[in-house]
C-alpha cells in the first residue's frame, strides 16, 4: 500500500504487575498469559503489537473482553506507558514527547470517543460540544459557531441549549462525535463508542459514522468486541486474543481465508451472502469475455449476485468498477465463498510458533 501511515505500533508490550521488565523476559522466552500470571504474578496486557494504521481510513480493533483493545488504544495518547515497543504519530516517536508536547498532541491531533459518554452534566450541549475549543484558551465568540455547525452536522439542531440528561443515550452520544470534530483533530480514537447503544440506535450511529467519513476522512481507530461492527466500519481489521493479534488485514480477506480456528469460529455464524463483495470473489482480468449474463459492480453484495442470476450456477458475469471491466464472477465460484474454508495449516503452524 502507497497510502500514508498515520499511526505506526512497532513491536509494542504491555505488562501489569510489580516488575514487568522481569516478567518480559519471561514472555520473551516464551511464557504465555495464564503461565504468567499463574507463575510470576503478573498480567499479560500485549505481546508483540505491530500495525499500522493509514491516514483517513478506519482500523478497527475487535476481541472478547479482557484482549487487550482498551489497553492498545490508550497507548496511541500514551494515557499508558508501554513495558517495550514503539508508538509512531504522524512520524513522531510520542514516547520522546515531554509532557507539554504531549498535552499538545492529546488536545489538538486526537480526539476521543467515550462509551459512556462522558459529557459535563452542569453544561449545555452547546458548551459540551465547544469544549476541545474553549480548553485551547478560544473564547465562546470564538467558538460558538464551530460547536454549533458540528452539532448541527450529526443532527441536532436547536439542542444546544439543552442539558446532556434530556438527550438520549443515542442523541448523547452524537455530542460526543461532534465534541470530537469541533476539535479538528485528524485522529479519532473510539472505544467501544456504540457498544452502550441499542441495536437500532447503534445501526444509525454506524451510518453516520461511515457518512461523516465519506467527507472527512480521518484517521479513526474504532474498538468493538462485535463482528458485525468491526465488518461494516473497517478498511483494516485487527483481531486481538489474550492481548496478541492473531491476524490482520482486509475484512474481506479475512472471511475468505481466516489463518486461525478461534477466527474461524469468530466468523462461523455470520451470513457471508450479505458480507462478502464481489470484488472479493472474482477472477480480476480486463480481458472481454463472451457469453456473461449481465453486469455487476465489484461493491455489490453476493446476495444481490444469487437474487440476480436467479439461483442459475452456469452463469458468470462482468464486474465492472466505475463503468470499466475489472473481472469476472462465476456463480460457481460464488456459491464455493458462501461455505467457509477451514483455518489453513499455514495459520495453525504460524499460532503454535
Ligand atoms: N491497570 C491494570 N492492572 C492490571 N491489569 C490490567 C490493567 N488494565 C488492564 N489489565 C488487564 O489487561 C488485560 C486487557 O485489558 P483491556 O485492555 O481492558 O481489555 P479489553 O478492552 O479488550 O476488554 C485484561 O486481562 C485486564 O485485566
Ligand atoms: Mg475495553
Amino acid at each position: 500500500m502507497t497510502e500514508e501511515i498515520k499511526i505506526s505500533i512497532r513491536k509494542l508490550y504491555k505488562i501489569f504487575g510489580e516488575d514487568p521488565a522481569a516478567a518480559l523476559e519471561h514472555v520473551r522466552a516464551g511464557v504465555d498469559k495464564t503461565e504468567l500470571l499463574d507463575a510470576h504474578d503478573h498480567v499479560l496486557g500485549l505481546q508483540d503489537i505491530n500495525v499500522d494504521m493509514h491516514a483517513g481510513k478506519i482500523t478497527v480493533i475487535m476481541g472478547l473482553s479482557g484482549s487487550g483493545k482498551s489497553t492498545l488504544i490508550r497507548h496511541v495518547n500514551r494515557l499508558i506507558e508501554p513495558t517495550a515497543g514503539e508508538v509512531w504519530v504522524n512520524g513522531e516517536n510520542i514516547l520522546e514527547l515531554d509532557e507539554k508536547q504531549l498535552r499538545q498532541v492529546r488536545r489538538e491531533r486526537m480526539s476521543m470517543v467515550f462509551q459512556k459518554f462522558a459529557l459535563l452534566p452542569h453544561r449545555t450541549i452547546l458548551e459540551n460540544a465547544g469544549t476541545p475549543l474553549s480548553v485551547r484558551g478560544l473564547s465562546r465568540a470564538e467558538w460558538e459557531d464551530e460547536a454549533r455547525t458540528w452539532l448541527n452536522r450529526v443532527g441536532l439542531e436547536g439542542l444546544d441549549e439543552q442539558h446532556p440528561h434530556q438527550l438520549s443515550g443515542g442523541m448523547q452520544q452524537r455530542v460526543g462525535i461532534a465534541r470530537a470534530l469541533t476539535s479538528n483533530a485528524d485522529i479519532m480514537l473510539m472505544d467501544e463508542a456504540f457498544s452502550a447503544l441499542d441495536p437500532l440506535i447503534r445501526t444509525d450511529m454506524q451510518n453516520l459514522l461511515l457518512e461523516l467519513q465519506e467527507e472527512l476522512h480521518k484517521t479513526i481507530v474504532f474498538i468493538t468486541h462485535d463482528l458485525d461492527e468491526a465488518l461494516k466500519l473497517a478498511d483494516h481489521l485487527v483481531i486481538l486474543k489474550d492481548g496478541a493479534v492473531i491476524q490482520q488485514g482486509e475484512p474481506q480477506k479475512i472471511l475468505l481465508h481466516p489463518n486461525d480456528p478461534y477466527i474461524t469460529d469468530f466468523i462461523s455464524d455470520i451470513n457471508r451472502a450479505r458480507v462478502l463483495r464481489v470484488r472479493s470473489v472474482m477472477v480480476p482480468t480486463r480481458e472481454p469475455r463472451d457469453g456473461l449474463a449481465g453486469e455487476v459492480d465489484h461493491d455489490a453484495n453476493l446476495e444481490s449476485v444469487i437474487a440476480l442470476s436467479g439461483g442459475d450456477t452456469t452463469l458468470s458475469y462482468r464486474v465492472i468498477r466505475k463503468g470499466e471491466q475489472v473481472g469476472v464472477l462465476s456463480v460457481k465460484d460464488l456459491v464455493r465463498a458462501l461455505v467457509p474454508s477451514e483455518a489453513s495449516d499455514e495459520g495453525v503452524l504460524s499460532r503454535a510458533s
